[in-house]
């Protein structure tokens, strides 16, 4: 017994205050021949009665050895200087900044995820485009007064070539190239020469959908409309569908959700309705059917158009729709998942 209260002395006079003295310290008290592991082998030699209160100490005694040892090594590391010249090597490295997504590229995502998952590809195309496909193949009339509803960049006139006013360009070029059934959805930028403001701009982005099959009924659409809205905004989200007009829909409607910034109680973004809307829909006309060559005496199939930035607007609660191109990445930087 006495051995080990002498050990115990021993360790608290130790002083260790350089690595050598570490190295010491675990030479003497650590190593196979220390005075510990002595009295731990001598464990087996000791009288039954006391085998019990000698384990115990020399257990303690045991610990002790190895928390000493283990808090000057840290501490020793711990103190030690680096520093090599000018340079201070212990500064601790500069982090790599990373970036995130855009606010509107993560809605548009998830926007494109949801139709996927029911069996709508994603399609890409041009932003610039000819007349044909952006308006002519819509149905869009010549003298269409329909036309001067968009104000549109021409990059090049007669023939007239320009920036994509909506993604439903897409549908054209698609059912000019794929055989029914066709379920797509195509993100993308869209331009039109209006000023602005915080509600418009004259760069957004929408996403278009087009399902085009045999005996395909708005009650489907209206149907897939409502289960995508409540997988984007929750289980609780209603839809209203009011009636509109495009030239390339028969019937056309417009689809509101409700707005989960006031709960539907009425705020700026939804101008105090209490809905807020998201996009244009209908059933594809005949004629634009015809003019992509797909037989509209067989086939039905209808359209949607979303607009990308009122739907961000009601999913971050955010009030300018300004804030989204003016690349302040202080407000970017709340979008971000990875910091
Ligand atoms: N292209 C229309 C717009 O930009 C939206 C729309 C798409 C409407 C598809 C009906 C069908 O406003």
């Amino acid at each position: 017994m006495s051995k080990i209260q002498k050990l115990h002395t021993e360790i608290d006079n130790f002083v260790i205050d350089s690595a050598e003295t570490l190295e010491q310290y675990r030479l003497q008290f650590l190593s196979k021949k220390s005075e510990l592991q002595s009295l731990l082998s001598d464990i087996k030699n000791i009288a039954p009665e006391e085998r019990k209160q000698y384990g115990i100490l020399v257990n303690e005694l045991k610990q002790k050895v190895q928390i000493v040892y283990d808090q000057s090594k840290e501490k020793l590391e711990s103190s030690v200087s680096y520093s090599v010249g000018l340079t201070d090597v212990t500064r601790s490295a500069k982090g790599i900044e990373l970036g995130g997504l855009h606010p509107i590229s993560i809605v548009m995502n998830e926007v494109c995820e949801i139709f996927e998952a029911i069996g709508f590809s994603r399609v890409p195309g041009p932003e610039i485009d000819d007349d044909w496909h952006i308006f002519s193949a819509l149905n869009f009339a010549e003298e269409h007064p329909a036309r001067d509803m968009q104000d549109t960049f021409f990059v090049h006139t007669n023939p007239d070539i320009a920036l994509r006013t909506h993604t439903s360009s897409l549908q054209v070029r698609v059912m000019e190239n794929e055989k029914p059934p066709i379920r797509v959805i195509c993100p993308g930028r869209v331009y039109r020469n209006e000023a602005i403001t915080s509600r418009a701009h004259c760069m957004f982005h929408q996403v278009e959908g087009l399902y085009i099959a045999e005996h395909v009924s708005f009650a489907e659409m209206e149907q897939t409309l409502f289960y995508f809205a409540k997988q984007m905004f929750g289980e609780g989200t209603k839809i209203r569908l009011r009636p509109s007009y495009f030239p390339f829909t028969e019937p056309s409607a417009e689809m509101d959700v409700s707005c989960n910034i006031c709960g539907g109680a009425g705020c700026a973004l939804c101008k105090h309705s209490g809905w807020v809307e998201i996009m244009g829909c209908g059933m594809v006309d005949p004629n634009v059917l015809e003019n992509c060559n797909i037989d509209s005496t067989i086939y039905t199939g209808y359209a949607f158009g979303i607009g990308i930035e009122r739907m961000t607007q009601v999913k971050y609660k955010t009030n300018d729709i300004r804030l989204f191109f003016e690349n302040d990445v202080r407000f970017l930087q709340q979008f971000q998942t990875v910091k």
